[in-house]
């Protein structure tokens, strides 16, 4: 039964998307791929959002029986609004997952997690047969941190020693506690943990499982090596 009332309804995006256009032509290139009864991993981000509201477009004209698998609050929520059913990773593994990334370099190795949504979206990409990434050109880099931190979640009580053991064993340019923003004090992730954004100058091979052996460390936002699509509008 429905709410009479229900504030999901009244939820968008909330932001002014960048390269909207550019990122709604690959969201028309993934919603086109949807078939009939297929459970989706959906990612978090403003694009992994407008390929949720094109799949949604579908979905209604077509009369599609879809699920999907979030990464995130925001996109459950946004599930929620566009009537699509949610499940969980225990009734079974995606299909396929789409996702947003904010870096890629050429050897398809990413950095993700500017809105703190890695753990999930990594578990995703992990559980799923095939990944496709969303991209507009600003996210093609020669070098992974061109622009983008690696974003590191960490457990609340291992913050001082897992900021210095990243700084001891990987020696990046700067570590910064990510702060909130519409709440005072530090930035707190769907999962309770705080986040690290980790500044290098260089990302060599074997970082993602260096910064991952640190204890308290709970996931990082580097994706080397993984076996994704990258769908780049051009
Ligand atoms: C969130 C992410 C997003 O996929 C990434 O930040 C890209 O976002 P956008 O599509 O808004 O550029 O990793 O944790």
């Amino acid at each position: 039964m429905k709410w009479n009332d229900n504030i999901i309804d009244s939820l968008d995006w909330g932001k002014d998307i960048a390269r909207r256009a550019e990122k709604e032509k690959v969201a028309n290139r993934i919603a086109a791929m949807v078939e009939d009864n297929m459970t989706l991993g959906v990612g978090s981000g403003s694009t992994s959002y407008l390929a949720l509201v094109k799949i949604a477009e579908r979905v209604k004209q077509e009369r599609l029986k879809i699920r999907a698998i979030t990464t995130s609050l925001e996109i459950a929520m946004a599930c929620a609004r566009l009537e699509i059913p949610t499940a969980g990773l225990e009734s079974g593994r995606p299909d396929w997952t789409f996702d947003g990334a904010d870096e890629i370099d050429p050897n398809k190795h990413l950095i993700k997690g500017r809105g703190g949504a890695m753990f999930k979206e990594k578990l995703l990409i992990n559980a799923s047969p095939k990944t496709f990434i969303l991209a507009d050109h600003s996210k093609m880099v020669k070098r992974l941190g061109e622009n983008f931190p690696v974003p590191v979640e960490v457990f609340p009580q291992a913050l001082t020693y897992v900021a210095n053991a990243l700084q001891q064993e990987l020696r990046p340019r700067c570590i910064k506690l990510r702060m909130a923003e519409g709440k005072d004090g530090p930035l707190i992730t769907e999962n309770g943990n705080l986040i690290l954004d980790v500044w290098f100058d260089y990302i060599p091979a074997g970082t993602e499982r260096a910064i991952k052996q640190i204890t308290g460390v709970i996931e990082s936002g580097l994706f080397m090596g993984y076996d994704i699509e990258v769908f780049l509008n051009s």
